[in-house]
C-alpha cells in the first residue's frame, strides 16, 4: 500500500490503475469505514482511500481542532483490507490558498435536518468531495447511509453536474447494542456510551410503528424528542421523511426513512433507519 501526501504523487499512481473506487474519509477509521473499503474492493480493481479532516465542513465552535487524527493506525487497517493507495494531503496541499470557489447545494436540500443545525456544512462537504473526485478521477465513489443527507446531497451533485463517476451507498455498520459506529463515539464517557443506544432504540420503535400502520408521524416524532430530553439528551430533530428528497411525506406509501440528531453531553450523534 502506498501513502500519498501530494496531488502529484496520487495522480501519477492513479494513471496506471485500472477501475478505481474512491472512499473519502476523515480518518479515525472504524468498522463502518472498513466495510466500505471491502465493498469498494468487490467493485473495482484498485481501492483508493482518502483521509482528510476538511476544515470547510466544520462550523465555528464545532470539533475541527479536537477531531481525532490517527493516520498510522488508519493505514494499518487499510493495508489489512487490501486498499492500494491512501491519499492523505495536509491542509496546505489541499487548500494552498483559501478556497474561493465552492459547490452550493440546492437550498431545499440543505436548509433542512443537518443543514438547519449545521449551516454551511454541506457546502463544505460538497466542495471537498468535488475536489477529491477531480484529483482522483475514480470510476466509482462510495458513501455510507449513516450520513443519509450527505449521501443524497453528493448523489445529486454528481447527477446535476454530470460528473463521470458512479456513487454507491454502503449500509450503516452498528455496534452490538445498535449504536451506529462513528468516529465521534470516542468522545463519549463510559456512562454516556452505555446510554447512547437510546437513539437507535427510538428510531427502531418509530420504524416498527410506521410499518405496522401508525401514521401519526408528528406524535411519533414528538414522543421520541421528549424521551430523549427526559433521558438528558438535547435533541435537534427526529423526523420521518421521504427517502427521495428528505421532505415530509405526502403519501404513506412513499419509501420513508426516519432520521435523528441529538447531543449527549458534548457529543452530537446522528442516525437513521430506512422504514
Ligand atoms: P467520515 O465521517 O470519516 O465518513 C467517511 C465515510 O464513511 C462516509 O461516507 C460515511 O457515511 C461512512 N460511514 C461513517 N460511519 C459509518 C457507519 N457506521 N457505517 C457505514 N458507513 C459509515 O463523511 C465524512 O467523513 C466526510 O463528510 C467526507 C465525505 C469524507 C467529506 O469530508
Amino acid at each position: 500500500m502506498q501513502i500519498h501526501h501530494t496531488l502529484a504523487s496520487l495522480r501519477a499512481a492513479r494513471a496506471t490503475a485500472g477501475k478505481v473506487a474512491l472512499v473519502p474519509t476523515m480518518g479515525n477509521l472504524h468498522e463502518g469505514h472498513i466495510t466500505l473499503m471491502r465493498q469498494a474492493g468487490e467493485e473495482a480493481d484498485c481501492v483508493i482511500a482518502s483521509i482528510f479532516v476538511n476544515r470547510l465542513q466544520f462550523g465555528a465552535g464545532e470539533d475541527f481542532d479536537r477531531y481525532p487524527r490517527t493516520l498510522a493506525a488508519d493505514c494499518e487497517k487499510l493495508a489489512a483490507v487490501g486498499v492500494r493507495h491512501v491519499f492523505a494531503p495536509d491542509e496546505a496541499e489541499m487548500y494552498p490558498q483559501p478556497q474561493r470557489y465552492h459547490v452550493e447545494p440546492a437550498p431545499a436540500q440543505v436548509s433542512i435536518l443537518e443543514g438547519e443545525f449545521r449551516p454551511g456544512h454541506f457546502r463544505g462537504v460538497a466542495t471537498v468531495v468535488l475536489k477529491l473526485l477531480n484529483i482522483v478521477q475514480p470510476d466509482i465513489a462510495l458513501f455510507g447511509k449513516k450520513d443519509y443527507q450527505q449521501l443524497m446531497v453528493l448523489s445529486n451533485m454528481v447527477r446535476e453536474l454530470a460528473l463521470p463517476v458512479e456513487v454507491l451507498p454502503g449500509d450503516t455498520v452498528r455496534a452490538a447494542d445498535g449504536l451506529a459506529l462513528s468516529s465521534r463515539n470516542g468522545y463519549l464517557s463510559a456512562d454516556e456510551r452505555s446510554r447512547a443506544t437510546l437513539l437507535y432504540r427510538l428510531l427502531s420503535r418509530i420504524r416498527d410503528a410506521v410499518r405496522t400502520g401508525d401514521h401519526d408521524l408528528l406524535k411519533l416524532e414528538t414522543e421520541a424528542m421528549a424521551e430523549l430530553a427526559a433521558a438528558g439528551w438535547e435533541p435537534d430533530y427526529v423526523a420521518v421523511r421521504r427517502r427521495a428528497d428528505l421532505q415530509p411525506p405526502l403519501h404513506m406509501d412513499d419509501p420513508l426513512v426516519v432520521l435523528a440528531a441529538a447531543k449527549l453531553g458534548r457529543t452530537r450523534l446522528i442516525d437513521n433507519l430506512e422504514i
